[in-house]
């Protein structure tokens, strides 16, 4: 039987929960789920609050920082969604989350994830990216009273962490899948690394429902401007527009299995209605490098990239991912989880929302989404 949680009766309006305006409001409280989101105004957070509230849940977001401009994009797109302030550097905040929210699922997305930022501030890297992990767990663990000698009992709070391939690195098997060996190649592959074992290690240790998933490069036309997906789209329309004439970018021979985000947040849910707590693999299967990624988008604009592509020295890293690809099969028997948008599909979707964008915001606009990053 998959899991089906209880629901706590509906707590409003307790103290430090801003709650946005409501697209549609049900006064009823229903016995629905309830879910907290670290990184809640980031891609994956932003499909993922989407999903779950589709779905039914009541869905919490946790926000940082006192003026964060990310949350003015997320209540015109999610009314729905509660914020409450937190920060992954605060134990505190995240104890007082937990306690005022008191979720049945806590999903980790929060993160310094931009991986070449991740040598400039290694340290801050590790305390967010890594440590980070380990106070929502004490967060969870702590609000729910679990404790070496006493487990978790049948209503206890699911925990999912956003582990990713960049923890394969330099892999010696391909493609990649749940027992592929970790070899990391930046600090935060290892941050990340470090998140992974811990959740196995709290599962192990207190029995809690901690799962991870290992998601190879999800992207979308939400996808931020450093991330090499978006840069080649917005690039590209620059480059229709006339705008710009060039796009500078590092490592073309690099490969990567990119998927969807929006298919790949259906899984991160599934993951925590299993009966039995287990990390999965998440991608495509297929992977493409970045050359093959610059021809498509470039392609669908009626554009050749050799006409407008410089590589630049100054974007390529002290150490490369050369190649991952997924082995997603375990995913798919037991999570029934499939991706539905193949990577031709979602450059296309991608290279079109950059247009449209640009086109309503204008040249003065273009400066917004620079694609100068690292
Ligand atoms: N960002 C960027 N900018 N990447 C470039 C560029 C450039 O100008 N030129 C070439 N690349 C290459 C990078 O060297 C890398 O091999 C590849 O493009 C992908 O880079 P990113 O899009 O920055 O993603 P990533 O693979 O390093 O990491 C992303 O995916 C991971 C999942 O595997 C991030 O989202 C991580 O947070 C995530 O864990």
């Amino acid at each position: 039987m998959p899991f089906r949680p209880t629901r706590k009766p509906a707590c409003p309006g307790r103290a430090g929960i801003c709650k946005l305006p409501r697209r549609s409001i049900s006064t009823e409280a229903p016995l629905t789920r309830r879910a907290l989101i670290t990184g809640i105004t980031g891609q994956d957070g932003s499909y993922l609050a989407e999903h779950l509230v589709d779905m039914g849940y009541e869905v919490f977001g946790l926000v940082r920082g006192q003026a964060n401009p990310r949350v003015r994009h997320l209540r015109q797109r999610l009314g729905e969604v509660r914020l409450i302030r937190g920060d992954l550097l605060d134990q505190g905040s995240l104890i007082a989350a937990v306690e005022r929210v008191q979720p049945d699922e806590v999903y980790n997305l929060a993160a310094i994830s931009y991986v070449p930022m991740s040598w400039q501030q290694a340290e801050l890297t590790g305390e967010v990216t890594g440590l980070g992990v380990l106070r929502v767990l004490e967060a969870i663990r702590v609000c729910s009273g679990i404790s070496a000698s006493r487990s978790p009992g049948s209503g206890q709070i699911r925990f999912y962490q956003a582990s990713t391939s960049e923890m394969f690195g330099q892999v010696d098997e391909s493609p990649q899948n749940e027992r592929t060996p970790f070899h990391p190649r930046s600090p935060y592959g290892v941050a990340k690394v470090y998140g992974h074992f811990l959740t196995q290690n709290y599962r192990e240790s207190y029995g809690m429902y901690a799962v991870s998933g290992i998601m190879f490069n999800h992207e979308s036309p939400r996808r931020g401007a450093e991330f090499v997906t978006r840069k080649v789209s917005l690039g590209v329309a620059q480059i229709k527009l006339g705008y710009e004439r060039q796009l500078r970018l590092g490592n073309l021979t690099a490969s990567r299995d990119w998927g969807f985000a929006g298919d790949y947040v259906r899984a991160m849910q599934l993951m925590l209605t299993q009966d039995t707590p287990a990390d999965y693999v998440i991608g495509t299967g297929v992977t493409h490098s970045v050359e093959k990624l610059v021809d498509t988008a470039f392609r669908a604009a009626g554009l050749e990239w050799h006409d407008h592509v410089v590589t630049d020295a100054a974007f390529i890293r002290p150490a490369e991912v050369d190649r991952l690809c997924a082995d997603p099969s375990k995913a798919r028997d037991e999570l029934g989880w499939e991706p539905k948008i193949g990577f031709e599909e979602l450059v296309a979707m991608m290279v079109d929302a950059d247009f449209e964008l640009l086109s309503a915001a204008g040249d003065s606009g273009a400066e917004e989404y620079t694609t100068d990053s690292w």
